[in-house]
């Protein structure tokens, strides 16, 4: 395949897997010291990943909150924060949403060819709208986002994101942070759904870092050979 950025999924789970509960509002999994880690991360990359339905359910900035790490990275000629990216079937999407007016970085939105009419008319002013293809596939965003230049990717989620890149073997490197709680409602949504991935019994993955932070733990998976300890 063509080039891609190298690419690191993060995450949070509940101990039973889930990355949310079942209710509206976001569950709070990470704690203050995980958060300052999340943002070390996002300061090195280029780009962060997230699908529609956290961008409508999280409203998430996808900001490099610290200043410092903010100005290292202009001192370098780089924007403040990573370029913000987001995938779309739908595209009922929101150019109020903090995606679209939180920073000044580049917004991109990968939409499904039959909708990129529809995403243009709603967020086209304050983002550039990509036909991402019939369907979208996570290895043509991938491909499509290292010719814009990008080439340190953090995917943020959700689970339905997330799957995508871990089946297609994508995924460089993994992020799991395990809060110490259970959300114990199969109606809430998984770190992943149902696939075919690369490592299973017959070939583990390899992990590669175990982090206190306070009372969550990082699990760091190395995912391929491109995989590099910083
Ligand atoms: N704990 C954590 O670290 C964490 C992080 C992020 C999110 N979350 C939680 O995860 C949940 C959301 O996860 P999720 O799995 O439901 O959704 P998601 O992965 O955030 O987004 C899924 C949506 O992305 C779009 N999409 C995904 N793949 C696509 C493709 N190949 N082509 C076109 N569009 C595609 C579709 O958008 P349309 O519906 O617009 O067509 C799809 O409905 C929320 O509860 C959120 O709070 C938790």
């Amino acid at each position: 395949m063509a080039d891609r950025p190298y690419t690191l999924l993060s995450c949070g789970i509940s101990i039973d897997g889930y990355l949310d509960s079942a209710e509206d509002g976001r569950l709070l999994l990470s704690n203050e010291a995980d958060l300052d880690r999340v943002d070390a991360v996002r300061a090195t990359c280029d780009a962060i990943l997230v699908g529609a339905v956290t961008v409508r359910s999280d409203n998430p900035r996808l900001l490099v909150r610290d200043r410092a790490r903010r100005e290292e990275r202009v001192a370098r000629g780089l924007p403040a924060s990573p370029a913000k990216v987001t995938v779309t079937c739908r595209a009922k999407l929101d150019a109020c949403a903090s995606f679209f007016t939180a920073g000044d970085s580049e917004k991109l939105v990968y939409c499904t060819s039959a909708t990129v009419a529809q995403a243009r008319d709603r967020v086209g002013s304050a983002a550039t709208v990509v036909d991402g293809g019939e369907p979208v596939t996570m290895a043509r965003l991938a491909e499509d986002l290292y010719s814009r230049g990008v080439r340190r990717l953090m995917v943020e989620g959700g689970g339905m994101v997330h799957t995508q890149f871990l089946t297609a073997g994508l995924a460089d490197e993994l992020h799991l942070v395990v809060a110490p709680l259970f959300v114990g409602d199969s109606r809430a949504p998984r770190f992943v759904g149902d696939g075919r991935f690369p490592w299973n019994p017959d070939r583990r993955a390899r992990l590669a870092e175990v982090r206190p932070l306070d009372d969550v733990v990082l699990l760091r998976y190395a995912l391929s050979s491109r995989f590099r300890m910083d």
